[in-house]
């Protein structure tokens, strides 16, 4: 005799007793005021420096990237490799972007952008590096997109649904971060 097929375990998520789903009028209300905040309401509220320091953090990383890159292009032009020196520079031009989004993204924050070059190296969580050879700036490269994806993925889970338009901009940068990386790991393996 066939033995019956095990019931999987549903499980189901209900309301609480008397639970509803109802927006926060007074919130709602003070959006009408404080019109100098511009795009900040309450509901960024509570998180809202936090985001700023990390934005920044974030802002300081692809500043030091675009100078690695910079450096690397510049120096693997003369190393007589072209092509690599091209998507360096590539590749420095689209972190400028994500640079750009970010300090946009802070200043509609209503935070400051950080650009201040004394303190880049110590904020940024990528390394600069000025390797002479071709081997070692794909590595440097490539250890640096990992750093940033990591950071951006650990960005992406914090944030979750406390600012989804800065959660989305991060999304769109750790797709760019994680191209760079297959891109740098297929030259590694080719080099
Ligand atoms: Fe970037
Ligand atoms: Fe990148």
């Amino acid at each position: 005799m066939a033995t019956a097929a095990p019931v999987p375990h549903i499980k189901t998520v209900k309301p609480a007793e008397g639970e509803r789903l109802a927006l926060d009028e007074a919130a709602i209300d003070a959006a009408r005021r404080n019109l100098n905040l511009g795009a900040v309401t309450p509901h960024s509220g509570p998180w809202r420096k936090d985001i700023i320091q990390l934005l920044n953090d974030s802002l300081a990383t692809e500043l030091v990237c675009v100078l690695r890159y910079k450096r690397h292009h510049f120096t693997a032009e003369g190393l007589s490799s072209p092509k690599i020196a091209e998507e360096f520079l590539v590749h420095a031009t689209e972190e400028a972007g994500h640079a750009d989004r970010l300090a946009r993204r802070i200043v509609q924050l209503g935070g400051e952008p950080d650009f201040g070059p004394d303190s880049l190296t110590t904020r940024s969580h990528a390394a600069y590096d000025d390797s002479a050879d071709l081997k070692s700036m794909i590595k440097a490269n490539l250890i640096a997109e990992r750093v940033a994806i990591e950071a951006y993925s650990q960005l992406i889970t914090l944030i979750g649904d406390k600012d989804s338009t800065t959660r989305r901009l991060l999304e769109d940068i750790l797709a760019d971060e994680q191209q760079h990386a297959d891109e740098l790991k297929d030259w590694l393996a080719a080099d």
